[in-house]
């Protein structure tokens, strides 16, 4: 479904919500993650739920992390964002002009979250091949041709990351690379902590650092998404996981040499006047 110039994942977006997403009430004390999708998304769920919430930080409350994170344009569950307590947190892959107005008027604060975006093609190609409600990608070199002309659900992801960066100054945001977070979790938890001006003592950060590395998270049910995957979002093939790799420069394995040169020169030519950083290889 393409909406203002935007692809959504047609059949868990709520178009309603969208047509009054002006209208929706942000409040101060709302977090946004925002991600281009196969960026790190379920990892920054997890991650802020841990560091806003002592239930889910020592398991005394039993929620997904779905749950604990909903997706604003995807409410999978039909949760009632309304009458939710705060502080809320909300997930979103939508660009800078489709979130709500009120984003700009309040003191939620937005963490985005980027990725190098040739994992991020390779992650998601992986996951179109996992997931019943995406086409199948019939090969790498077609898929790079869709991913780059955005023909994809999120659109093309230059669009994406250039929108939140040139209109940074309209939020209270928080960029964070995936690779920095991969390299030291425990530095990007205290980061992320001082920006929601949570801050926690050691024994909670290592709390936190721990459910949130690719090992413990793959293995918890709460927070790989085993139970969305498949009787929410639905898969091919019963052994299909949420959580891949997570690793850093896999994309070595999908692409050629000559994919990767060509995907290099459009990078450098749309990207020359952002100065974020990227990393594509340990
Ligand atoms: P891979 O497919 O490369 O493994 P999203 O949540 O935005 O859809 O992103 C999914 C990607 O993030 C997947 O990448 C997944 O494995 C990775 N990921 C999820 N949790 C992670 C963690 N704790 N550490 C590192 N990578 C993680």
């Amino acid at each position: 479904l393409n909406f203002k110039g935007y692809n959504f994942e047609r059949s868990l977006v709520d178009v309603n919500l969208l047509e009054n997403l002006d209208d929706f009430e942000v409040r101060d004390d709302d977090i946004f993650i925002v991600t281009y999708p196969k960026s790190g998304t379920i990892w920054t769920q997890q991650i802020l739920s841990l560091i806003c919430f002592e239930d889910h930080r020592y398991r005394t409350k039993h929620v997904d992390t779905m749950d604990r994170a909903p997706f604003l344009e995807y409410n999978i569950r039909s949760m009632d964002f309304l009458s939710r307590p705060s502080p809320r947190i909300f997930t979103t892959h939508m660009p800078y002009y489709l979130v709500p107005k009120g984003l700009k008027k309040t003191k939620a604060k937005i963490i985005y979250v980027y990725r190098n975006p040739k994992d991020v093609l390779n992650s998601f190609y992986h996951y179109s091949k996992m997931v019943i409600r995406l086409e199948a990608p019939e090969d790498p070199e077609s898929y790079m041709k869709a991913f780059l002309d955005g023909e994809v659900v999120g659109s093309v992801w230059f669009d994406h990351i250039r929108g939140w960066y040139e209109h940074r100054h309209d939020f209270d945001i928080l960029f964070m690379m995936y690779e920095e977070m991969k390299k030291d979790l425990r530095s990007s938890v205290c980061k992320i902590s001082r920006f929601l001006e949570k801050e926690l003592n050691e024994e909670d950060i290592d709390a936190v650092v721990q459910q949130a590395t690719f090992k413990n998270m793959k293995s918890d049910p709460q927070a790989n998404y085993q139970s969305i995957l498949k009787n929410e979002i639905g898969i091919r093939g019963c052994d299909a996981q949420f959580l891949r790799k997570g690793t850093i420069g896999d994309w070595k394995n999908l692409l050629t040499m000559d994919q990767s040169e060509r995907f290099d020169r459009i990078f450098q030519r749309k990207m020359k006047d952002i100065p974020l950083k990227f990393i594509w290889d340990i």
